[in-house]
């Protein structure tokens, strides 16, 4: 009694009914009933429930929702992971070549497919374009957060399908980058889109991406991925994600403000980065492990790469996780210099 009166007190009584009028029997669908709640008040909870229950369909508003946030038909799949790992069955033994370092399971995927592959850096893929039948980037670039611009891309894109090839642009972090984006272009044939629900979103357990394709190619990647990839709930969390207007504009400000802060706390403890985007930062160092390890031991998981020596900063959730970040850079762990002063001087 207790409890309830302090739920009607602080306004969570109504919530708490409304849950509980569904009967809800089992923990998964009182996670999924108090997440729908909790980020989109006020809706009826009695179709999430049901989702549960039965098939997805593709007859919902998924297509639609993502057609109109991405401005092209797009393809879901359960996480752009998905269609990383199936793209390359798509093709005949080809000449692919992959920006490096990036998002590893591309190579790894094209690799495993039998194609002939190319590590190419940012630098290379203009001189190597003509020479390849498929390009594969990220765009922003994890972890170095390298950018191409859209006329470069589709300048490639062109060249690359004249001869029946492809340019792959992996936009799991576009966003917060809209400028950057060939979404809009996607329906022409050779250019192939990867997008993800779990980044800018934050939705990665979700598991929801999209490919932005040609129709044709779309289909053959249907076809292999076979029926019900996405799980309904999944289907429509994706979908109300993508509609809600409100929510990613609120997003795309938390975002700029967030990244900024981190730059500047990253910049003042004497860890400058070199690249990043909204969602992280990449600050490249002599001597990454012993960083990596002294975070880890504070309980902060930090993104280790070695080719170069570099560490990724992800955005803290909350003020306290902010503290506590702080208060780990200034712990100086063995192998993170003292920031230099503009006098030339590092502090005591
Ligand atoms: C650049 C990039 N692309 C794609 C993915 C896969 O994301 P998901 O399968 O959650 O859409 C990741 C995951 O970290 C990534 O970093």
């Amino acid at each position: 009694m207790a409890e309830l009166r302090h739920q009607r007190q602080n306004g969570s009584h109504r919530k708490l009914a409304l849950v509980h009028g569904l009967r809800i029997d089992n923990r998964a669908q009182y996670i999924y009933c108090t997440l729908m709640h909790q980020r989109l008040d006020g809706r009826d909870l009695q179709r999430p429930v049901s989702e549960w229950m039965r098939l997805p369909q593709d007859d919902d508003d998924l297509a639609a929702a993502a057609r109109d946030y991405y401005g092209a038909d797009a393809l879901p799949v359960a996480g752009s992971q998905a269609a990383i790992q199936w793209l390359p069955r798509v093709r005949t033994r080809s000449r692919v070549g992959v920006l490096t370092p990036s998002y590893a399971e591309h190579a790894q995927a094209w690799r495993r497919a039998g194609h002939e592959l190319r590590a190419l850096s940012a630098a290379q893929c203009e001189a190597a374009i003509d020479t390849l039948d498929v390009l594969v980037l990220a765009n922003p670039n994890n972890p170095g957060g390298e950018r191409f611009e859209r006329d470069r891309l589709l300048d490639w894109h062109r060249r690359l399908a004249s001869r029946g090839g492809w340019l792959v642009v992996d936009e799991a972090f576009a966003d917060a980058h809209a400028e950057l984006s060939v979404a809009d272009h996607a329906h022409a044939a050779g250019l192939v889109v990867l997008r993800s629900l779990g980044k800018f979103f934050g939705l990665a357990g979700a598991r929801v991406g999209f490919v932005l394709a040609a129709r044709e190619l779309r289909e053959a990647l249907a076809e292999g991925l076979g029926p019900w990839t996405i799980a309904g709930p999944s289907r429509q969390l994706a979908a109300w994600a993508l509609r809600d207007r409100a929510w990613q504009r609120a997003q795309q400000q938390r975002l700029q403000v967030a990244s900024d802060r981190l730059r500047r706390l990253l910049h003042a403890q004497g860890l400058s980065p070199d690249g990043g985007c909204a969602l992280f930062q990449r600050c490249i160092v002599d001597d990454a492990e012993p960083i990596e390890q002294a975070f880890a031991r504070r309980g902060i998981l930090l993104r280790r790469f070695d080719a170069p020596s570099s560490l990724r900063f992800g955005l803290p959730a909350s003020e306290a996780q902010w503290q506590r970040l702080q208060a780990a850079l200034l712990a100086r762990p063995a192998g993170l210099a003292l920031p230099v002063l503009e006098n030339g001087m590092s502090p005591s």
